[in-house]
């Protein structure tokens, strides 16, 4: 990298030399969004690397998202800008605990939230993410028992919608759980003519306050679709990047946290630790790169398939 060189510029350049496309997460800065030939939620990022005919994808975004490129695209290269763009919901479903657990109850379907490792997926029936959730259930016989893991915050949502016998595990996102009832309280009453709109990985008593509760996409699609004044938005703040760019006259706020940090709102540290340097070593350099197991590849790839013929 050379002082003054336009990196944004220079990453354009070599995407078209190397045919690499660059897909990224709302949650990515926004200097990365805009170089990007995808920008979208889980569900449209693993489709549009299920499409791909480009020799290199660069995943802008957390782990489980490049390995769920990988698996869709074992022979093409797929790069993660920084290998430490982990994910605290991925985490907090280990395979040592996990794998014992569902040998435990072998008459359950598993579903498992895309959030999770590629090991997870391994042994699932069916990951599904928060866009397609409620498809993926309904495939699954009405009086089946389910596992669903990691996210407890949605698997309660869906449990809500469904009424199904679902087994929960008790994972969650650090993100989502950061929101602070009593403040988003106080700025509802600051602002009376906002509307408060949530992902399902937030807890219950922040879900219960929202007029609209859906993926990333879903939530922006919302907006784009029920004019208002005012939107507070209850999920990582990376997010109003691209909802303010479709609903420019829309007052939109992101919802408070408990603790005091530097944007007083939640933010994703895993998916902030991909820079625009970064993306552009990374393209030029063409590392790091996600390595799957062939073995795990050939089994996880099984319930991501499933998911991806539902969500045509
Ligand atoms: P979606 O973009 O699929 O709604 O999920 C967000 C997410 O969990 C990434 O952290
Ligand atoms: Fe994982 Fe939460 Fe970050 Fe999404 S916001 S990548 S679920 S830690």
């Amino acid at each position: 990298f050379m002082p003054g060189m336009d990196l944004q510029h220079e990453i354009l350049r070599l995407k078209k030399e190397k045919n690499a496309i660059i897909l990224s997460h709302y949650y990515q800065r926004p200097e990365i969004q805009e170089v990007a030939d995808h920008v979208g939620d889980s569900l449209a990022l693993s489709q549009a690397a299920a499409q791909t005919d480009a020799d290199i994808i660069v995943f802008a975004g957390v782990y489980f998202m490049a390995e769920t490129a990988k698996i869709l695209n074992p022979t093409k290269k797929v790069l993660l800008p920084d290998l430490n763009a982990g994910c605290s919901l991925a985490d907090s479903c280990p395979i040592a605990d996990f794998e014992p657990f569902v040998k435990a109850h072998p008459e359950h379907f598993v579903v498992t939230y895309i959030n999770c490792s590629a090991e997870i997926k391994a042994l699932s029936d069916y990951v599904c993410t928060s866009s397609n959730a409620l498809q993926v259930i309904s495939d699954i016989p009405e009086t089946a028992p389910i596992i669903f893991a990691p996210d407890k915050n949605l698997g309660n949502y869906l449990i809500g919608k469904t009424g199904r016998d679902m087994l929960l595990w008790e994972g969650s996102c650090l993100v989502h759980e950061a929101f602070c009832i009593d403040k988003l309280l106080d700025l509802c009453k600051e602002h009376p003519d906002a509307m408060i709109i949530a992902h399902p990985e937030s807890e219950e008593h922040i879900l219960r306050t929202a007029s609209f509760i859906g993926s990333t996409s879903g939530m922006i699609t919302y907006v784009k679709r029920h004019p208002n004044k005012k939107y507070i938005v209850a999920t990582e703040v990376g997010i109003l990047h691209e909802m303010q760019k479709e609903v420019p006259d829309t007052i939109l706020l992101p919802a408070p946290v408990v603790e005091d940090n530097s944007c007083a709102c939640s933010e994703c540290a895993f998916m902030k630790s991909n820079t625009l340097l970064k993306t552009y070593r990374c393209l030029r350099d063409e590392t790091p790169e996600i390595e799957v197991s062939r073995a795990i590849a050939e089994k996880a790839w099984v319930p991501i398939e499933r998911m991806l013929k539902l969500s045509k």
